[in-house]
C-alpha cells in the first residue's frame, strides 16, 4: 500500500502531472492520495457535488476517526517521535515537548473527562484559551469524541466570544484563568465570565492554570482542567465519524453582520491539509516545523495541527508574540529547535523588519529550508527583505493563499519544487481549478489578465456550509457566478499563468492578517449615542498592511472631541475587540451617498488612502458637497 509520502510531489514535472490527472480525473486523483489514512470503513463514492444547491461531499459513507489518523496511527510505528515543541511566552522558562504518544494520551484523558460531562457526538465545545498545548489538546479531544469544536480566538473581546457561542449554542466553554502576551497578562477567565451572562447553553466552563491569577468562581458551572481530568483512563476509543460529519467551525467575518460559523468535515479536511501541507513545505521525516499563527485562526487549524499531525510531523506552537522580551524572539527559537520549515504573516515580517538586522545576524538558521507567507499579499519589499534576510537570498518562500472557507492552501508554490515569483501566489496546486472573471461573470480566456478570482470544482477541503445559515453560504460563495466558488479576492494572471492576489474586492479589510469585516466595526461604532452614521473602509498601512479608519456623523457636530472618539475606539474594542479599532476616526459632516443612499465606500477608501485628487467624477453623488468637507478634515489631520 502506498503511504502518503508517495504522493509528496519532487519535480516540477510531477507537479504538472498531478495537476493534470487531479483536473481530468478527481475522483481518482483524490481517492488514490485519500486510502492513504485510516478508514474504519471505506467510502462508496469519492464525489458528489451539485454548487446550485450548493451541496460538496467527499468520501461518501467513508468512516473515520481524524485523532486516530494524527496520533494513534503514528503511535504504532513512532511513539516517541516529538509531535509538539511548546515555547513559552517567557524565555527563561522550560521549553515543553510531547511525544506522538504523550500527546494521545493527554489527548485521550481529556476526552474521557469531556465523555463524562454527557458531551456527545455533534455536541459543540467553544475553546477560549492560550496558545498552549492544552488548546491543541482539547482541540483534538473534541474530536476524539466527535464533539465539534469552535475555537474563537483569546483576543477577541467577551461580546464576540459570546455571539459565537450563542451562534453554535455550544453545550462547555473550556478557557484558562489568564493568557501572556508579551509583558500582558490578559485576564480571560474574567472576560469568558461576562461573556457567560449572555450564553444559557454553557453548562461548564473547564479553567486550565496558567497564570495563577484571581479568577471569579461559579462553583455549580466551573471546573479546573487538573481537577476534571483527575483519575482519568489513558485509553479512549475513538468515536466513528462520517467522512461528512462536521470536524470544526470556525467563525471568519463578513461583509455584513454576524461573523459566518465555516463548518469543516471530518474526511475531506484531512486528506487536504496532510496533502497541501507535505507538498507545499516538502517536510521531510525529521524536520522541525513552526507555524507563527494562532489556534484561533484556520491557518492554526490546518498547519499547526491537522496538517502536520496527519502527516506525522513535528510542529513548534510559540505562545507569544515576535517583540518579547525583544524582537529577535523568532530567530532566537529557530536557531534553539534548528527550525527547518518557518511559517508566517506579513505583518510580523514588516514589524520585524522596522529592528536593527543585529537581532538577526547574531542567530544561526541555517537549518531553515523553506519559508512561508499567509494572510495577506506580501508586498515586493517585504519579500525581498524575507529573502535575504531571513531566507540568505537560498531559502525558497511559498506565497500560500488560500482562507478559512478553502480549509486549507490553494494556490502556492511548492518549496524548491516549483518556481516562486516575488509577490505571486504562482499556481494552483493539484486538484485547484482557477479561474479569473470579469464583472460580469465572463470567464477570461487571455492568459495575462486582471480579474476576480474563482474556483470551479470542489478540493475535499471546502467548508461545507455556514453553521446554521446555508442560505447564507450558497449567497456569499456561489451566487456571485454560476457553478463557481468566489473567495471574494481579486488577481493578477502572468504569461506563465502565476496569480497574484491583488486584494479583497468586497467590504472585508485584511488588517495584519485578520479578516475584519466592515459591517459589525460600523455597528460597534454606530451603537455610540452621539453617533447618527458611520463607513469604515481600509488604507494602506506600512505595517499592518491595511488599517481601518471611520467616518463618523455625530448628531452634534460641535461636540466632536477625543472623549467621543476615545468612546467610539473603546465600543470596537469591547464589542470586537483591540484588533478591530480603527487607526483614525474621523468625525465628518456627512458621508457621500449614492441617489439611492447606499455610501460610496469606493470615494472614502481614496480619500482615506490620500488619493483625494483621483476620485473621479463624484457629480452624480446625492451629496457631492460632503467630499470637500471630508477633505479639510483629512487635512487637519
Ligand atoms: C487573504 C487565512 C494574498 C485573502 C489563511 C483571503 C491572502 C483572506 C493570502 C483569507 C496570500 C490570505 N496572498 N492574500 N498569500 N493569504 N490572503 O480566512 O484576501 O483569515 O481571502 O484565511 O486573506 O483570510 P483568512
Amino acid at each position: 500500500m502506498n503511504s502518503l509520502q508517495d504522493f509528496q510531489l519532487k519535480t516540477e514535472e510531477e507537479y504538472r502531472e498531478a495537476y493534470r490527472k487531479s483536473v481530468e480525473q478527481p475522483a481518482a486523483f483524490w481517492s488514490a492520495i485519500a486510502t492513504t489514512f485510516r478508514w474504519k470503513s471505506p467510502w462508496t463514492d469519492v464525489l458528489s457535488y451539485d454548487w446550485s444547491i450548493p451541496k460538496t461531499e467527499w468520501f461518501i459513507g467513508g468512516k473515520l476517526n481524524i485523532t486516530e489518523n494524527c496520533l494513534d496511527r503514528h503511535v504504532e510505528t513512532n511513539p516517541d517521535k516529538l509531535a509538539l515543541i511548546w515555547e513559552p511566552n517567557d524565555p527563561n522558562d522550560a521549553t515543553v515537548h510531547y511525544t506522538y504518544q504523550e500527546l494521545l494520551i493527554a489527548v485521550c484523558r481529556f476526552a474521557n473527562g469531556l465523555k463524562n460531562q454527557g458531551v456527545k457526538k455533534g455536541d459543540r465545545v467553544c475553546l477560549y484559551m492560550p496558545m498552549i498545548p492544552e488548546l491543541t489538546i482539547a482541540l483534538l479531544a473534541c474530536a476524539r469524541i466527535g464533539a465539534i469544536h469552535s475555537v474563537v480566538f483569546a483576543g477577541f473581546s467577551s461580546s464576540a466570544l459570546a455571539t459565537r457561542i450563542n451562534d453554535a449554542k455550544c453545550a462547555v466553554l473550556i478557557t484558562a484563568d489568564g493568557s501572556f502576551r508579551g509583558d500582558k497578562v490578559i485576564p480571560l477567565k474574567a472576560i469568558a465570565d461576562e461573556a457567560l451572562q449572555t450564553c444559557p447553553s454553557i453548562e461548564r466552563c473547564i479553567v486550565f492554570q496558567r497564570t495563577f491569577q484571581n479568577v471569579a468562581w461559579e462553583e455549580k458551572r466551573d471546573i479546573w482542567w487538573h481537577d476534571f481530568i483527575q483519575g482519568l483512563s489513558d485509553t479512549c476509543i475513538p468515536t466513528e465519524m462520517d467522512a461528512e460529519d462536521p470536524l470544526f467551525i470556525l467563525y471568519t467575518s463578513g461583509s455584513t453582520g454576524q461573523p459566518k460559523g465555516m463548518v469543516h468535515s471530518c474526511g475531506g479536511y484531512m486528506v487536504y491539509t496532510a496533502y497541501t501541507f507535505l507538498n507545499v513545505f516538502q517536510y521531510q521525516e525529521n524536520d522541525i516545523y513552526w507555524c507563527t499563527a494562532d489556534i484561533g485562526w484556520i491557518t492554526g487549524h490546518s498547519y499547526m495541527v491537522y496538517g502536520p499531525l496527519a502527516c506525522g510531523a513535528t510542529s513548534l506552537h510559540y505562545e507569544g508574540i515576535p517583540s518579547y522580551p525583544k524582537w529577535n524572539r523568532f530567530w532566537e527559537i529557530c536557531e534553539k529547535h534548528k527550525v527547518n520549515q518557518f511559517y508566517t504573516a506579513p505583518t510580523a515580517i514588516r514589524a520585524i523588519a522596522q529592528h536593527p538586522a543585529k537581532l538577526i545576524e547574531d542567530y544561526d538558521l541555517s537549518a531553515l529550508k523553506v519559508l512561508g507567507s499567509v494572510g495577506e499579499p506580501i508586498n515586493e519589499e517585504a519579500w525581498s527583505w524575507y529573502n535575504e534576510h531571513i531566507g540568505g537570498n537560498k531559502t525558497p518562500i511559498v506565497d500560500t493563499w488560500w482562507q478559512t472557507e478553502t480549509g486549507g492552501i490553494l494556490i502556492s508554490s511548492l518549496a524548491g519544487v516549483t518556481p516562486q515569483k516575488p509577490t505571486y501566489a504562482t499556481q494552483p496546486l493539484p486538484g485547484i481549478q482557477a479561474a479569473l472573471v470579469n464583472t460580469e461573470g465572463k470567464v477570461i480566456i487571455d492568459q495575462e489578465a486582471e480579474g476576480i478570482l474563482t474556483i470551479n470544482h470542489p478540493w475535499p477541503g471546502i467548508a461545507r456550509t455556514i453553521y446554521g445559515n446555508h442560505e447564507r453560504y450558497k449567497a456569499t460563495y456561489f451566487s456571485a457566478f454560476e457553478g463557481r466558488y468566489f473567495p471574494g479576492d481579486g488577481a493578477l494572471r502572468d504569461a506563465q499563468g502565476n496569480y497574484r492576489i491583488t486584494g479583497r474586492v468586497d467590504d472585508v479589510v485584511i488588517v495584519s492578517g485578520h479578516n475584519l469585516g466592515t459591517a459589525p466595526v460600523e455597528n460597534a461604532i454606530n451603537t455610540h449615542p452621539s453617533v447618527v452614521e458611520s463607513a469604515v473602509v481600509g488604507f494602506p498601512h506600512s505595517i499592518k498592511g491595511n488599517a481601518l479608519a471611520a467616518f463618523v456623523v455625530l448628531y452634534d457636530e460641535v461636540g466632536a472631541s477625543e472623549e467621543i472618539t476615545s468612546e467610539i475606539s473603546n465600543e470596537v474594542r469591547k464589542q470586537i475587540g483591540p484588533i478591530a479599532s480603527p487607526d483614525r476616526i474621523l468625525v465628518v459632516a456627512g458621508l457621500p451617498k449614492t441617489r439611492s443612499g447606499k455610501i460610496m465606500r469606493r470615494i472614502l477608501r481614496k480619500l482615506a488612502a490620500n488619493e483625494g485628487e483621483a476620485l473621479g467624477d463624484i457629480s452624480t453623488l446625492l451629496n457631492p458637497e460632503v467630499v470637500a468637507q471630508i477633505k479639510e478634515v483629512l487635512a487637519k489631520e
